[in-house]
């Protein structure tokens, strides 16, 4: 293991060690699964890209935390919620919220999520203000993604831009608020925190490619959650558009047979991303995506080495 993923595993460790006692108390119906989803095989991206970016500003890591917390919580709630819309019952290798608790129980967990990332957010020792009116605007980005990412399932028309700013708004949003949230609790300078704001959201868009890629070309027991429910659902992801532009009718059929029997559908569909060049598109366009995300961080000068290492992870992930 190299030194800077030694230093990652260390920062794990202080983030579950916080997550632990996120919600001490309530009633049994909320604190066991608020730590059901804190505490599950999340990979804990967010919070390390706080972490990581707080110190690349000169900040120190323990002041960061608490925005390193309150960026995880958000998105727990969001995945908690996300899978109820998506019909999804695997999270982090086990029964979703929803499916081992119910939809009522789970909509109020992910309530409680938002609250308790507030609540810890403001824990920060400096730029509360700040750093609550980043969380606002990256908390309604990801409300709105969802809401398009939900309309476009019932949507032939659209586009690969209309692709682009949802998933910014979905998943990148979350990565540059991540980022943002560090570089104000690490006392970054306006350009450090703008320049972390723009890494992220790029490294989110590229990690959002990549996610609906793996949800078709990994397997459940790797990734830990429902994959091929995309497919079934009408999901425009970038692979869908993509493929759909070179082989209308074929793309079509694959869709009708996923209705029916999910594998054979996704065989298909896998058949079809390597035939219309969807796949190797999608590839190399995750790899440009990162490298405009690298090319951000110039105002960090010789202090990148850590953001290089966490792209690098993003980059390389299999789950
Ligand atoms: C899942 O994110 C949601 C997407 C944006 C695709 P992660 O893969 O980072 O979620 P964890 O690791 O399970 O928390
Ligand atoms: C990811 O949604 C974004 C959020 C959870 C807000 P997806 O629906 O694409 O992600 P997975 O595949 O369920 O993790
Ligand atoms: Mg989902
Ligand atoms: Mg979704």
């Amino acid at each position: 293991m190299t030194a800077a993923l030694r230093d990652i595993q260390a920062l794990r460790e202080r983030i579950d060690q916080r997550l632990k006692t996120l919600y001490p108390e309530g009633p049994a119906s909320l604190t066991a699964p608020v730590e059901y989803v804190s505490l599950g095989k999340g990979k804990r991206l967010r919070p390390l890209l706080t972490l990581i970016t707080a110190r690349a500003c000169g900040g120190t890591v323990e002041d960061a935390l608490p925005a390193a917390i309150a960026v995880e919580a958000l998105h727990n709630f969001t995945l908690v919620h996300d899978d109820i819309m998506d019909h999804d019952e695997l999270r982090h290798g086990q029964p979703s919220v929803h499916a081992r608790w119910g939809d009522s129980s789970a909509i109020l967990t992910g309530d409680v999520l938002f609250v308790l990332a507030l609540k810890e957010l403001r824990k920060s020792p400096a730029q509360v203000d700040r750093l609550t009116e980043a969380f606002a605007q990256g908390a309604l980005a990801v409300c709105e993604g969802q809401a398009l990412d939900l309309e476009f399932e019932s949507r032939a028309d659209v586009s690969l831009k209309d692709y682009m700013e949802m998933i910014d708004l979905k998943t990148g949003q979350m990565l540059g608020l991540a980022a943002r949230l560090g570089a104000i609790s690490g006392g970054g300078t306006a350009e450090s925190i703008a320049g972390a704001g723009h890494f992220g959201l790029l490294l989110g868009r590229a990690f959002q490619i990549q996610d609906d890629l793996l949800e078709l070309i990994s397997d459940a027991g790797t990734m830990g959650k429902s994959l091929g429910s995309d497919l079934v659902s009408g999901k425009k992801t970038y692979l869908y558009l993509v493929a759909f532009q070179q082989a209308p009718d074929e793309v079509a059929a694959a869709v009708s047979a996923a209705g029916k029997n999910i594998e054979t559908g996704v065989n298909l569909f896998r058949e079809l991303l390597v035939k219309t060049g969807a796949r190797e598109k999608a590839e190399r366009l995750i790899r440009e995506t990162v490298d405009s995300a690298v090319a951000a961080l110039e105002p960090f000068g010789s202090g990148k080495a850590d953001l290089l290492a966490f792209a690098d992870i993003v980059l390389n992930r299999k789950n």
